[in-house]
């Protein structure tokens, strides 16, 4: 579906203030708002989750919530400086369900996924990334096409369907729901992917 009206934007202002009015698919007539990328537009690095959180939703910021924490710990832990990097989401909805008076996280689907693909594209157009960081399976998705499972692709470098490097990692929200040990193995991971970012843009 076209949005009426709206010409292909020429600045990443633009496609902002268009993706804020975007209903390409269901997932904006509950959400709160449009959760746009944020950070350094001139950016070597661009980070993409999945899709804005419960606290991401409210703010219409993006990473501002627990998993954002822990990627900006991790981030600070490897030597990257989140002022200096583009980050994103692969959809720019929050995905949920009501369940009392808390909503649940959903994953999007591949539709949804596909949908939402023209605006991180023109975020890609614009921001130009030297490296970007996939941060679990729907970003690898987003950004690969493909979406085999995300384990044996974890800490490798694949190319995007635009044709630059992406590194596959955890999301953080994995590691914030797996058991001790379990989330112990994969923080170290993601600390070790982080400083495998950082060197590759060295
Ligand atoms: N998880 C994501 O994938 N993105 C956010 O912005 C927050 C949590």
């Amino acid at each position: 579906r076209q949005i009426p009206n709206d010409r292909p934007p020429e600045t990443l202002e633009a496609a902002r203030d268009q993706a804020l009015r975007c209903t390409r698919c269901e997932l904006c007539h509950a959400a709160t708002q449009t959760v746009w990328g944020e950070g350094d537009p001139a950016a070597p690095l661009m980070i993409v989750g999945e899709a804005p959180g419960d606290h991401e939703d409210l703010q219409g910021r993006p990473f501002v919530g627990p998993a954002g924490q822990l990627l900006h710990q991790a981030m600070a832990g490897a030597g990257l400086d989140f002022a200096q990097a583009w980050m994103t989401n692969a959809v720019k909805h929050f995905k949920f369900v009501p369940r009392g008076k808390r909503r649940i996280h959903q994953t999007p689907a591949a539709g949804e996924i596909r949908h939402c693909k023209g605006w991180l594209d023109l975020e890609r157009r614009f921001v130009r990334p030297r490296l970007t960081l996939a941060l679990g399976a729907t970003a690898a998705f987003a950004l690969t096409g493909n979406r085999s499972p995300l384990t044996p692709r974890r800490g490798t470098v694949e190319t995007t369907q635009d044709g630059g490097p992406v590194l596959i990692t955890w999301h953080p929200s994995l590691i914030l729901r797996l058991e001790a040990g379990a989330a112990a193995q994969a923080r170290d991971q993601f600390a070790t992917d982080l400083s495998q970012a950082a060197r590759l843009l060295a």
